[in-house]
């Protein structure tokens, strides 16, 4: 269990991270790509951790690989690479430096381990899971074959590292309507979530598509009614959602794409007004690039991704824990499923 009092104490002997408007000042840089979702006051409390994150960085030859759902001082203040879960994944196998510090959830850094399994991969915080990750183990996998012999199962990267070696091949938010089509059989078990393969059902109907009952805490919360209110409420709003939410919801929606998907939509097309269907921090990642756009809340918060603070990220390189360690068996098979995605997406040109 974490003891944030030990971690603060020892951190205080190190480091000075009082609030420091002289040094927010400095690095001012920093802070005009987030000035408009942070306040200045929170800045000169943020401004100390990033410049010691920064130094530590360098020291320990480390690179940040971050989602993003990490907040603004994390996206914008100390991340290497941002993206969503395919960009990570992808960013993961070129990586140069020793060490990655993975900020997001659990199931990213066990896939940065399984396609780096030379570096030293670092979560700052291990109780960062997933709803999705913890809903099936590698029994669930077997069950579901059992079901459906000769049956191919794609599982989504939010997986443990066993049951991405129990499955063929993995998928994200991105590539999955692709990856499904271009398999040669019929029928195909998605696992573990629900509602995309409820929503790749609809974009793919030549394939028979059955799934795992698994569920994202964040996303399943929205109703279609939400999202009718949300349009009766703020006319002219562009409506966008992460393909994670029900089916239902997706249909009420402008358009649906994974992270990286719905930070291009809202680039290209600037709506004058946008709602984003998914996590907080997404709407605040982007608000300062794109000033023209009014994001209109609300949003829902993802508990495990929130664990990864700015503190945290200081502690992990400080202390070079905590380490993920995979089975080098199970890594093994992990990464065929994982490969086969990377190569397929790459064959396909996504
Ligand atoms: P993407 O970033 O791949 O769209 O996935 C979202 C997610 O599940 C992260 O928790
Ligand atoms: Fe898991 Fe949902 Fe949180 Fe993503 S947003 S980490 S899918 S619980």
């Amino acid at each position: 269990m974490f003891d944030l009092q030990t971690m603060r104490d020892q951190l205080a002997a190190h480091y000075d991270l009082a609030p420091n408007p002289e040094l927010a000042e400095k690095m001012s840089a920093e802070y005009a790509r987030m000035n408009r979702v942070v306040t200045p006051f929170d800045w000169a409390r943020h401004a100390p951790y990033v410049d010691a994150i920064l130094r530590l960085k360098k020291e320990r030859n480390a690179v940040i690989l971050a989602h993003n759902y990490m907040t603004p001082e994390i996206y914008h203040g100390v991340s290497d690479v941002v993206g969503d879960s395919l960009q990570l994944a992808m960013e993961a196998t070129r990586v140069k430096a020793d060490v990655i510090v993975q900020c997001g959830v659990h199931f990213m850094a066990e896939t940065s381990k399984i396609l780096s399994p030379e570096k030293t991969v670092l979560i700052p915080d291990v109780e960062a899971g997933c709803s999705l990750a913890e809903s099936i183990t590698a029994e669930g996998i077997a069950q579901m074959r059992a079901k459906y012999p000769g049956a191919p199962v794609v599982s989504y990267v939010n997986t443990t590292a066993e049951v991405k070696a129990a499955s063929d091949i993995c998928c994200t938010s991105s590539n999955a309507a692709q990856i499904v089509a271009a398999l040669e059989e019929d029928t195909i078990i998605m696992t573990p979530d629900q509602y995309l393969a409820q929503n790749i059902a609809r974009e793919v109907p030549q394939k028979n598509i059955v799934w795992w009952e698994g569920s994202c805490i964040v996303h399943e919360q929205y109703t279609p009614q939400d999202l009718r209110d949300f349009r009766e409420w703020n006319p002219g709003t562009r409506l966008i959602a992460h393909p994670e939410c029900p089916p239902d919801v997706v249909e009420e929606a402008d358009f649906s794409g994974s992270t990286a998907g719905i930070i291009k939509y809202v680039t290209d097309e600037k709506p004058e007004k946008a709602m984003l269907i998914t996590e907080c921090s997404m709407a605040s990642n982007i608000a300062d690039s794109l000033p023209e756009v009014d994001f209109i809340g609300p949003c829902n918060m993802c508990p495990y991704m929130k664990k990864i603070t700015l503190e945290k990220i200081l502690w992990s390189l400080h202390t070079m824990s905590e380490e993920v360690v995979v089975d080098l068996e199970v890594a093994e098979k992990a990464r065929v499923a994982v490969q086969r995605m990377l190569d397929l997406s790459k064959k396909l040109g996504i």
